[in-house]
Parts: C-alpha cells; structure tokens; sequence
C-alpha cells in the first residue's frame, strides 16, 4: 500500500510539472511582444537618433564657425581620408552632407565610440555589413570631433546617381 501511494505521488507531480511547463513556455510571450527588445532595440530613443557615446546632450549649433571648420578639415585630411570621400563610397561611406542624413549629435559619436556604434546600433550594423570594415577609433579629443562635424557640415551631399 505504501509503495502504491508513493507511485502515485509521482505520477501527480510528473502531471503538475507538464502544467507548470506548458504554463511557463506561454508565459514569455506577451512580454517579448509587447517589448521593444522584440524589434531588436535595446536602444534608447536619444541613441537611436543620436547614436552612442560621449555625447549625451544636444550640441549649441550655430552658424558654421569657419575656423572650427578650417581645423576641422585638417583633421579630416589627416584621419579620415583614408576610408571617407565626400563625393563617393570608399572604404566607408561618403561624408559629404553627412550631418543632413544623420544628426551632428550621431556623427560624433560615430567619431568618438565607433566600436559600440558598429556592434549595437542597427543603422551602423547595416553599414558594417555593407562595408566590410570596422571603423577604428582614431583616438580624437571630443573638441577635435566636435570640429570634424562643423567641417562636416560645410559639405554638401554627393549627386545621386545618374
Ligand atoms: C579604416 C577606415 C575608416 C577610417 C579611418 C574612418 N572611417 Fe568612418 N567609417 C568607416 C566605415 C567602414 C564605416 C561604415 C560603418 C562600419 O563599417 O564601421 C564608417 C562610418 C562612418 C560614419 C557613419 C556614416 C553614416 O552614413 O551613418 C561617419 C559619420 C564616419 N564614418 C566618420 C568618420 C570620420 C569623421 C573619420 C575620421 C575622424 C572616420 N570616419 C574615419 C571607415 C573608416
């Protein structure tokens, strides 16, 4: 008799385990739809827009302040050439205009945080795959960066293509 009931206690918890289970795979569901994780974003909305890095707030944009942009290209000659074009593709995309297509916010932590850019925001990921090339960090204070993307914003977008 004793051994009966201990069979059937097994057998009990055997059944209430297959419910809890089959409770438990339902469970996540509703969670993973309702959540933005679903879409493959763990972003905040300033990132999505404005990337990921250093830059947290909205840069003072005035006019352009041409011997920022005058430093600015410099740099630009000097660090970024190599992989950027403003006219056309290259290594990397072309920058001509560049601040009209992303926010000057997202080109510069682009410049600051290339790393974090390539492997976490879904624009950037898109353009790694295309491009085939990790864009290093070429080590820029954020103040030379910063006039990069004044540089940046003298330039104008490439012709579409005829
Ligand atoms: C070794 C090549 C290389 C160098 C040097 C380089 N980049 Fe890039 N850059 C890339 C590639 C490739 C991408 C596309 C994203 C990727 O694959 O990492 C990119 C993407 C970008 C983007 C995003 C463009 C878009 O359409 O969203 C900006 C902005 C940018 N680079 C600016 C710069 C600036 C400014 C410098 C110089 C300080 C620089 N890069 C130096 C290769 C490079």
């Amino acid at each position: 008799m004793a051994g009966q009931r201990w069979l059937h206690a097994i057998t009990l918890t055997s059944i209430l385990g297959v419910v809890a289970c089959g409770g438990g795979e339902k469970a996540p569901a509703p969670a993973a739809g309702a959540a933005p994780a679903a879409a493959g974003s763990d972003l905040t909305p300033w990132q999505l827009t404005h990337g990921i890095g250093p830059v947290t707030e909205p840069l003072d944009l005035g006019p352009i302040d041409k011997d920022e942009a005058a430093e600015g290209e410099k740099i630009f000659v000097a660090k970024c050439s190599a992989c950027h074009k403003l006219g056309e593709r290259y290594v990397g995309p072309a920058l001509g205009g560049i601040t009209e297509k992303v926010t000057p916010e997202f080109a510069m932590n682009m410049i600051l945080n290339p790393q974090e850019m390539y492997t976490r925001h879904p624009d950037v990921k898109k353009l790694l795959g295309e491009y085939m090339t990790q864009m290093p960090n070429q080590g820029l204070t954020q103040e030379q960066a910063r006039e990069v993307v004044e540089y940046l914003r003298t330039t104008t977008p490439p012709a579409p293509a005829q």
